[in-house]
């Protein structure tokens, strides 16, 4: 990892973001390999929309990238959403959209939370983005992520979605060292809020994503869950969203750890293109 990179990602605080992103040259620009669809493994897992069961989904998370386009996709397939947003603009941008309430809010506030929370029937969490420099060191991470988690729990909220990243926990393995290497900190940060799910609520119906690279380009329709903790490579933001949202629907999704990648797009993560086995949503 070279000086100039570690000083790019530590003066923009985006460790993540950058580092899985194509401009970093960790992994390189999605392309579409000669070999796609060659293997019977890289299914298409169908497209999203239709039948969700929840009527008032909370989002954090939901003011950009994967979030934003969750919150359009909870929205296409009929329910509405609560979004904790921080900022004005994007407050009065999501409420401008019919069945959005949009609440102004910090994630790392646990009282906040809930409050924002109560009357929601599932939550899902994209939170990210590092340290906050306004809440003592704590990363959101953690603590938002945390909170989520905690208010589902407190509010009776069984059905959580948490968006984490291939890295965490058991996925620890998958990524290549240079990159664990960078984003080793986020991701310990990551684990934990996962660690609360796994260890201790044990009763609730959670699901844990864990994307790969993440790159903003439309959606391939190609990307897949997968139980396989080594799989690695990257995936565009909306077809992230469609993963989340179906998972959150989907009746066998119940406390699973699911990587989500798209073995269309070419990774240097992934040079020989290693395939994986789809987890198939009912
Ligand atoms: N970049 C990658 O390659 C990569 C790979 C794997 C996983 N991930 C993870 O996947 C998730 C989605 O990534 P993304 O790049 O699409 O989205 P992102 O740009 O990281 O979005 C993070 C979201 O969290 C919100 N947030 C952060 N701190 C908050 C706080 N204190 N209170 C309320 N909201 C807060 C942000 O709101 P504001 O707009 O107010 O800041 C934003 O909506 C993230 O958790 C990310 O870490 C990223
Ligand atoms: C968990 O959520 C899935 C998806 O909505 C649902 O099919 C299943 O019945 C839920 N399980 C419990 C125990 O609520």
């Amino acid at each position: 990892m070279s000086v100039i990179i570690r000083l790019f990602l530590a003066a923009t605080g985006m460790a993540v973001a950058l580092a899985f992103t194509p401009t970093s040259f960790i992994i390189n620009r999605a392309t579409i390999g000669p070999n796609r669809g060659s293997s019977s493994l890289c299914m298409v897992q169908g497209r999203g929309g239709g039948d969700n069961t929840y009527k008032r989904v909370f989002v954090a998370g939901g003011s950009r990238g994967v979030g934003r386009l969750v919150v359009d996709k909870l929205l296409a397939s009929g329910s509405d959403v609560v979004a904790l947003v921080r900022s004005e603009e994007t407050s009065r941008e999501l409420s401008a959209l019919g069945g959005v309430t949009a609440i102004r809010g910090d994630a790392m506030d646990y009282k906040t939370v809930e409050g924002a929370m109560d009357g929601c029937d599932a939550a899902i969490t994209t939170l990210g983005g590092g340290r906050d420099p306004r809440s003592d060191g704590k990363w959101v991470d953690y603590v938002g992520n945390n909170n989520v988690i905690e208010a589902a729990g407190v509010l009776g909220v069984t059905r959580v979605v948490l968006v984490t990243s291939i890295g965490c926990g058991s996925s620890k393995d998958a990524t290549p060292p240079s990159v664990y290497e960078v984003l080793e900190d986020v991701l310990t940060q990551k684990s934990k809020a996962e660690n609360v799910l796994i260890k201790y609520y044990t009763n609730m119906n959670w699901t844990i994503v864990r994307p790969g690279g993440l790159v903003s380009a439309p959606e391939t329709g190609l990307s897949i869950l997968t139980e396989d903790t080594t799989a690695i490579g990257s995936i565009h933001r909306g077809d992230v969203a469609d993963l989340v949202v179906r998972a959150l629907s989907s009746k066998n999704t119940e406390r699973k750890i699911l990587s989500a990648v798209d073995p269309s797009i070419a990774s240097s993560a992934n040079p020989a293109r290693r395939t994986t086995e789809a987890f198939v949503l009912v």
